[in-house]
């Protein structure tokens, strides 16, 4: 006690606030995991992560390509000639090459539908400092942004920690599938004029993460009404765009704008490599902002977050490679509707739903039927025997502000063939012993000894149906998701 107010005074309030988030019972799974980690031989009991919104399907992919092409690497004999030149280069306006590249690479994830002006590209380290470099633009402290929820956990630390911004929650619900409608965004927006938050802007992800859905034209056209009508702005988060692997096809805001009325000042994209390549630990994020201002004094801001030239150097070869780019997406959305076919299909069999997707890195898997009751206490009851008795680190739903308790994201790219089918067994032989339990205890009720009592509700007979199935994707965040 006397230690901890020693430190408050001894360091900033930004230090000591709690601001990353890291407290959270959210992180007793990644603890879990850590202290117990799955291996397929030395720990074959061990937690098995699928809490990791991490692309490693395609890695095969990249590395034969980085084996074709030693030049691009500035380490290597044959890219030696250029080590110099990049080893100096640390312009915050990026490397030409690299604007182009990932402006390039930007227009073919959304089909080419849309091209991308290189000159409106600026860098930061990550998503994660792109959400804080255009917040810093865009808001002062106290300000708010409206996000829909269920959202990435990581939005309370990199909208808000260190620019004191605030978010408020859209609240969305399973009755139409968790999309945002108009009278929630008026029901936040108005609770926020009540509450005397100015509120400067609404925040988006498309694909989603934790849901693994992909907006609808008529909900994009919506919000760009609804921002423009109270002339605020719409950062789109569209990092999971090429993690699209069926219909129906990804529409990005870029598009919308070009459809209709908007002033664009207004309209952000927040970009990243970390997904749709796989390449968190490149830290390659892209704030691209229709807004001069922003692009401006963004890239002046992003001196605090430069992406090494080293990676600008390598991805600018990689992504300037078209058939190579032309080659990976397709073939990674391919491996991702295989792994979500596999697994949805393993989950439906024993009677677990999840929310219908076709994008991301992960399911938004249903267990409300599991819960003692609705609430949030239950689901994290029921969280922790998923944890410690399945040996899944799952997240849930509330860690991503879910309204309503029972929801779990679980990832299914971030691990091979054989672990996923691990992972799958695990779940249906918890989920059927489970449910011989309830009978067990429903003809001998003296004899229920479950730890967490289950209800089943409903996942015999008639319920046992073909659940939808997504798989979500990014965690809460440590550092590494
Ligand atoms: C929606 C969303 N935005 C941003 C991030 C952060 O990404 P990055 O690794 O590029 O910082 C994540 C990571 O999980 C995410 O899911």
């Amino acid at each position: 006690m006397g230690y901890m107010s020693n430190q408050q005074q001894l360091l900033s309030k930004i230090a000591t606030d709690n601001g990353h988030g890291e407290n959270s019972p959210y992180f007793d799974g990644w603890k879990a995991y850590d202290s117990d980690p799955y291996h397929p031989i030395e720990n074959p009991g061990g937690v098995i992560q699928m809490g990791l919104a991490e692309n490693q399907l395609s890695f095969d992919i990249i590395e034969e390509w980085l084996l074709k092409n030693p030049k691009a690497s500035i380490c290597t004999v044959e890219g030696m000639s250029e080590f110099r030149d990049v080893a100096i280069f640390q312009d915050y306006h990026g490397l030409r090459e690299f604007r182009n590249a990932v402006a390039k690479f930007m227009g073919k994830v959304r089909g080419d539908r849309v091209v991308f002006d290189p000159d409106r590209i600026v860098m930061s380290g990550g998503a994660t400092g792109a959400h804080e470099l255009v917040t810093f633009c865009l808001a002062d402290p106290g300000d708010a942004f409206l996000v829909p929820t269920p959202y990435y956990p990581g939005f309370d630390r990199d909208l808000r920690w260190r620019t004191g911004v605030q978010l408020l929650p859209v609240v969305c619900e399973s009755s139409n599938d968790f999309k945002i409608t108009r009278e929630a965004l008026e029901a936040a927006y108005e609770k926020a004029q009540e509450d005397n938050i100015k509120v400067k802007g609404l925040l988006i992800t498309n694909p989603s993460n934790p849901l693994g859905t992909v907006m609808d034209r008529e909900t994009l056209k919506s919000l760009v009404t609804f921002v423009n009508e109270k002339s605020i702005h719409l950062i789109s988060d569209e990092i999971y765009a090429a993690t699209v692997f069926s219909s129906p096809g990804f529409i990005s805001v870029s598009e919308i704008i070009d459809e209709m009325e908007c002033n664009r000042d207004l309209i952000h994209i927040v970009y990243s490599l970390s997904k749709d390549m796989g390449f968190p630990g490149f830290r390659v994020g892209i704030v691209y902002s229709y807004n001069d201002d922003v692009v401006n004094i963004g890239r002046k801001m992003s001196s605090f977050g430069l992406v090494s030239s080293q990676t600008q150097h390598l991805i600018a070869s990689m992504l300037s490679d078209d058939e190579f780019v032309e080659s990976f997406i397709t073939k990674n959305s391919e491996k991702l509707a295989t792994r979500y076919k596999t697994f949805s299909r393993g989950l439906s069999q024993v009677g677990i739903g999840c929310l219908k997707s076709n994008a991301g890195l992960f399911f938004w898997m249903d267990l409300r039927r599991l819960l003692k009751e609705p609430t949030v206490d239950a689901e994290m009851a029921l969280w922790r025997l998923i944890i410690n008795e399945v040996k899944l680190n799952v997240s849930p739903g509330s860690s991503f502000h879910c309204s309503e308790p029972g929801w779990f994201r679980v990832c299914f790219a971030n691990m091979d063939d054989e672990t996923m089918e691990v992972a799958l067994r695990r779940i249906r032989n918890f989920v059927l012993k489970a449910k011989e339990k309830e009978v067990s205890a429903k003809r001998q009720p003296w004899q229920n000894n479950l730890k967490v009592r289950l209800s089943f509700r409903g996942l015999d007979g008639p319920h046992l149906m073909s659940p939808h199935s997504p798989v979500p994707q990014s965690p809460l965040v440590r550092a590494r998701t």
